[in-house]
């Protein structure tokens, strides 16, 4: 089967960019800043993106248009042993394409709870209890929710038009849609947010450092984990994204625009977010709102300081919303393409074909995410998936690459084509600041995991949700490695 490309290049940056931009930068990066010492984060954060983000994410793109395939077959061209890390970064996309579609589906919902406040006074309890009926503990499941299962199935709908109509006619034309919106709704929130009284407090809150936090390696996990997950880096998406480039096409550059537009794209969220947050403080007499932290920041404290705007109430609501499933409808169908993209080489099959599995088997799973205990078991998935599936599967990557091959046959494949050329810092970066830093650290929030238990669930819980999960996306990526290829892979490219 011939390869499908992009139609362009402004198409695959705007599909890069558009896959990197996603709930991560929206509703994950201002949290996640303000947990890990404000202003103090940046440093690790912006370390990390200089030093590990830009440079896996020229490594990625490189080997993906080099060996032209998904994330399984490009590591099984370079090496066959290798197979079953690109099975387990598919793994991990295929668990987060269950929960993330869930995410998206709440802020359908909640866009339309904008158009009247919906939420009413109590925001949090409106969303754990009315909304979610939230149970107590992460296997007291308490029932699907049909309202949250319908939104869902709708996400999982514009997910497969866009797969089953391809790379160029569904994949492109989406982030040429999606994009420009996107960019359109933070600048209209951000300057809205800013320039309302208070603005200047929150900002404060998020940008002030708190050195005393900089030398805990909890701290540095998160500021790598937050660029892998945000850079769609370590889970395949960037591999298979750069396999659809045409022969001839820029890799550094690109990967350099894509890394910048996206923590530029971070930064002003959590600016416009923060904010709000200083607005609220503001009405309040300097009272921090109480849930600052988690998906609680979105879906709760963000729809109170709608509340309390004096005027655009509906529309500042509506457009943060619409900005969530915009950005994250974008990323969702780059994380299904991956693993579709993954199957769809190893057993040959049609597009058409494993699109439309995919997507009922995937939409299936994701009820689970729509009971009672939804939240509980994504919160608990979500931190075994970024602390150590893909903050471990980036390690290897970085490890197996960097030592166990020759990076400068990557260099010699971009160079010719790219607008600028990488020196030896990336070389440097690749195979032994990024494998240390981030082997020291991943360690040690291992250890600390194992210490002190994730949140406040049962050990079963973390055990079957958690611990279970990372290792059946493991024993998942080596099973997958042994079955045979309908059309052994390995030609002249290896
Ligand atoms: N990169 C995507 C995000 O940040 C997955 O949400």
């Amino acid at each position: 089967m011939k390869r499908e490309q992009w139609g362009s290049r402004t198409g695959f940056i705007l599909s890069a960019v558009g896959s990197a931009i996603g709930l991560g930068n929206i509703w994950r990066f201002p949290y996640m800043a303000y947990e890990n010492g404000g202003g103090a984060f940046l440093i690790p954060y912006f370390f990390a993106l200089l030093t590990a983000g830009i440079p896996i994410l020229i490594l990625e793109f490189g080997i993906g248009h080099k060996m032209k395939g998904s994330a399984p077959l490009t590591f099984a061209r370079i090496n066959k042993k290798w197979e079953w890390l690109g099975w387990w970064q598919l793994a991990i996309s295929f668990i987060i394409s269950v929960y993330y579609a869930v995410i998206i589906a709440w802020a359908f919902n909640y866009i339309g709870f904008s158009f009247f406040q919906g939420w009413g006074a109590e925001t949090v309890k409106f969303f754990t209890e009315n909304f979610l009926g939230l149970t107590a503990s992460p296997l007291q499941f308490g029932g699907i929710r049909p309202t949250i299962a319908l939104t869902v199935a709708l996400v999982w709908i514009l997910n497969f038009l866009v797969l089953f109509s391809g790379v160029k006619k569904g994949i492109e034309l989406s982030n040429k849609i999606f994009m420009p919106i996107l960019f359109f709704l933070l600048i209209v929130l951000l300057v809205r947010s800013v320039t309302l009284p208070g603005a200047a407090k929150g900002l404060e809150l998020l940008f002030k450092p708190d050195f005393s936090r900089i030398l805990d390696a909890r701290v540095w996990v998160a500021a790598y984990g937050q660029i892998f997950f945000s850079l769609s880096i370590a889970f395949g998406i960037m591999i298979c994204y750069s396999s659809y480039l045409p022969e001839k096409s820029d890799i550094v550059n690109n990967a350099f625009i894509t890394g910048f537009v996206n923590c530029g794209f971070s930064l002003l969220s959590g600016i416009t977010v923060f904010g709000i947050i200083g607005f609220m403080m503001h009405q309040s007499g300097g009272e921090l709102p109480a849930k600052l932290s988690g998906v609680f920041l979105a879906f709760a404290t963000l729809p109170e300081a709608v509340n309390q705007l004096p005027v655009m109430q509906t529309i500042v609501g509506v457009l943060f919303f619409l900005s969530l499933v915009c950005a994250g409808m974008s990323s969702e169908i780059s994380i299904s393409e991956t693993v579709v993209s993954g199957l769809m080489d190893k057993f040959d099959l049609s597009r058409k074909k494993v699109a439309t599995g995919y997507c009922l088997f995937c939409g299936a799973l994701s009820l689970v995410f729509t009971t009672g205990s939804g939240l509980l078991i994504l919160d608990i998935v979500d931190h075994f998936i970024n602390n150590f599936n893909i903050v471990f599967s980036g390690l290897i990557e970085v490890i197996l690459l960097g030592w166990f091959f020759n990076l400068t046959r990557i260099k010699d494949h971009i160079h010719p084509m790219s607008d600028f050329t990488v020196g030896p810092w990336w070389n440097f970066c690749i195979k032994v600041l990024t494998p240390v830093l981030l082997g020291v650290t991943a360690v040690q929030n291992l250890v600390g995991d194992i210490r002190t238990p994730y949140g406040d669930y049962s050990l079963t819980a973390l055990i079957c949700l958690g611990w279970g999960v990372w290792a059946a996306a493991i024993g998942l990526g080596v099973i997958l490695s042994f079955i045979q290829w309908k059309t052994p892979p390995f030609s002249s490219h290896s």
